[in-house]
């Protein structure tokens, strides 16, 4: 993406991150990759709020059915989430702890009901020993501009 070899790590669970990577602008070499949890999240809205929040007040393991990737030929990794309670999904959690990303670039981003994406790249921060974790950006409507912009911090 833009000149530079990007892997696109993503977890969505009603689809709206989805959405959003699917605009993004994806060169040859580039690759997407969709975190899947091993137990999936219910339909249900409310059923889901209930589990994640049990799931990140107990700072959980969430088991991921595609959690360990082969990165090393990327220059950048972006990764992108919902918010959930504030933070990321465990799941994200998950995917940085069963791959070994030290000396790689992150960039963190997500789209929210409002929220910014703040405590997220701290929890980032915290569990991604050894990459270095860029700016983090929050989606409201897909832009390529923005997107442009945020890459080349
Ligand atoms: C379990 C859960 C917790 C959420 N917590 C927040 C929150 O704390 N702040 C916020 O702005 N939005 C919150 N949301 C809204 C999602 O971040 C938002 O709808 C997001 O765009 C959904 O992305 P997805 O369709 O890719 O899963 C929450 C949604 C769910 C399901």
């Amino acid at each position: 993406m833009f000149g530079k070899k990007t892997a696109v790590i993503y977890f969505s669970r009603s689809g709206v991150t989805r959405s959003l990577v699917e605009k993004f602008p994806l060169e040859e070499g580039d690759r997407t990759i969709e975190l899947i949890p091993s137990d999936p999240y219910p339909k249900s809205y409310f059923k889901t709020l209930a589990r994640a929040k049990v799931e990140i007040e107990g700072n959980a393991d969430v088991g991921l059915e595609n959690g360990k990737q082969d990165l090393g030929l990327y220059n950048r990794i972006l990764i992108g989430f919902p918010i959930w309670f504030w933070t990321c999904p465990k799941i994200i959690k998950s995917f940085l702890t069963e791959n070994d990303l030290r000396g790689m670039t992150i960039y963190p981003f997500c789209t929210s009901g409002g929220i910014d994406i703040t405590e997220a790249v701290d929890e980032i921060k915290r569990n991604a020993d050894g990459a270095t974790v860029k700016k983090g950006m929050r989606f409201r409507k897909y832009s390529e501009e923005a997107l442009k912009k945020w890459l080349e911090q």
